[in-house]
């Protein structure tokens, strides 16, 4: 099928070279020339694990381009993916001005039936707007769909090519018929294609995200719970998560949600929960919670030092919020950069991939480590905020030779902490014994 993807930020770059992959020709077209010259000599904007594999072979094969030229890929296609930010305007709710102005560059172009996909996160109701553009500014009759995309970063290739269901709303059976053709191929193993209206599938990705952010969230108050009774939260969490019920994913506690989705969908749906006059309690504590968890390790380090880390030096391993992901954007890291640097301490950080986001927005405050164990020299203590793999099984012994004392604050908890002890560490890891 003839394919355009207008947005080539994460999801579209993603979603244009998957849909790639399984035959279809695609035409990724975005406004920043320097970026589509780049991709068009084969540079991958992004880090996500598998994807360059694709990229380059389907740019090699020819099912692949980029172009900033959108009235000649829209000419060319039948299907039609915006794939555009919605960042929040300065109320809080979603900006749809890129999806609204996208909208009516395309009805202005368009001769003939296209099917538009909406896959960015968008508030109920959009399609509904989005259609009306294409009344008020074109003749052509165009079916209007909203497709929200699941997919996770770190593991959005796989996301994609095997996605648990796709989620589909429109009520035209025509564009029903094309999106089945195109999808069939990814959900061979016999995972289904929801179809539903517009509303309901636009509000499925907000409850989505949100519902598995109080899942966490509810395993980082268990965890906190835990370190007071003397539980210990990686047997609850197995314990309830044998629950079929309950299910295993989703539930490590750590040092609260981040990234570019779980904060702003959350507050996002919480909003627009209010201004039909819901008060959408759970939400609301939440972000409330999850907030306070993003500091849980500074404050764990202002106890063991009695609250004055005033000249105390910190080494920080992992920046992004979450491994396998060069994102740092709501990052629990950040917060506790700011914190300890507030309170009189010195930081060091080390992250293997990146270390350049953050150094675009926090400078020289911090020292940047080559290495692991680089970033441990003369630290009073090692904190863990990602937890990427190669921090999972560390030299210890190399780590002594570092450090100033065998202390870490571990939000990951990544290490069995019988070993630990005998090792002769302090280690204070999330609902754990110490
Ligand atoms: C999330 C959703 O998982 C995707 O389904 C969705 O498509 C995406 O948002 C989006 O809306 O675009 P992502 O933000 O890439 O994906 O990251 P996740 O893997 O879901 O992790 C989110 C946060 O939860 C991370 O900070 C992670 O550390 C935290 N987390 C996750 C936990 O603290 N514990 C867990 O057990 C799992």
């Amino acid at each position: 099928m003839k394919i355009a993807v207008i947005g080539t930020g994460y999801v579209g770059l993603v979603t244009g070279t998957c849909l790639a992959e399984t035959g279809n020709d695609v035409i990724c077209i975005d406004i920043n020339t320097e970026k589509v010259k780049k991709m068009q000599n084969g540079e991958i904007p992004i880090y996500e694990p598998g994807l360059d594999l694709l990229f380059h072979r389907n740019i090699e094969q020819g099912r692949l381009h980029f172009s900033t030229d959108l009235a000649a890929a829209i000419k060319a296609s039948e299907i039609i993916f915006m794939a555009l930010p919605t960042p929040p305007g300065g109320d809080g709710a979603a900006d749809l001005s890129y999806i609204l102005g996208a909208a009516k560059d395309i009805a202005n172009i368009i001769e003939d039936y296209k099917v538009i996909v909406n896959k960015s996160t968008v508030p109920v109701g959009t399609a509904d707007k989005v259609k009306a553009v294409f009344e008020n500014n074109s003749s052509v009759n165009v079916d209007v769909v909203s497709n929200p995309e699941f997919l996770r970063e770190g593991v959005a290739v796989d996301d994609f090519m095997k996605p648990d269901r796709i989620v589909l709303g429109t009520k035209s059976e025509r564009a029903k018929a094309l999106m089945t053709e195109l999808y069939n191929p990814y959900v061979r193993q016999g995972n289904p294609i929801l179809f539903m209206d517009e509303r309901s599938s636009e509000l499925t990705k907000y409850a989505a995200n949100s519902f598995l952010a109080t899942k966490i969230t509810f395993m980082n108050e268990i965890a906190n719970l835990c370190e007071l009774v003397g539980a210990d939260v990686d047997s609850v969490r197995r314990g309830i998560g044998a629950d079929e019920r309950i299910g295993k994913r989703f539930l490590f506690p750590g040092i609260g949600y981040g990234g570019s989705c779980f904060p702003k969908d959350v507050q996002a749906l919480s909003m627009a929960a209010s201004e039909v006059n819901y008060d959408f309690k759970i939400l609301k504590s939440v972000m409330t919670v999850n907030q306070e968890q993003k500091l849980l390790l500074v404050s764990k380090l202002l106890k063991y030092y009695n609250q004055d880390i005033n000249g105390k030096h910190f080494a920080i391993w992992g920046l992004a919020f979450k491994p396998e992901t060069d994102d740092i954007r709501e990052a629990p890291a950040l917060y506790i950069i700011d914190e300890l640097i507030k309170k009189g301490a010195t930081v060091t950080v080390f992250d293997p991939e990146a270390m350049d986001n953050i150094n675009n927005i926090i400078g020289d405050k911090v020292s940047y480590a080559k290495g692991q164990y680089e970033a441990l020299e003369n630290a009073d203590a090692l904190l863990i905020a990602t937890e990427w793999s190669l921090f999972r099984t560390p030299d210890f012994s190399r780590m002594e030779e570092k450090l100033i004392s065998k202390v870490i604050f571990d939000g990951r908890n990544l290490y069995d902490l019988q070993k630990m002890i005998d090792m002769g560490y302090y280690y204070n890891s999330v609902g754990r014994k110490l």
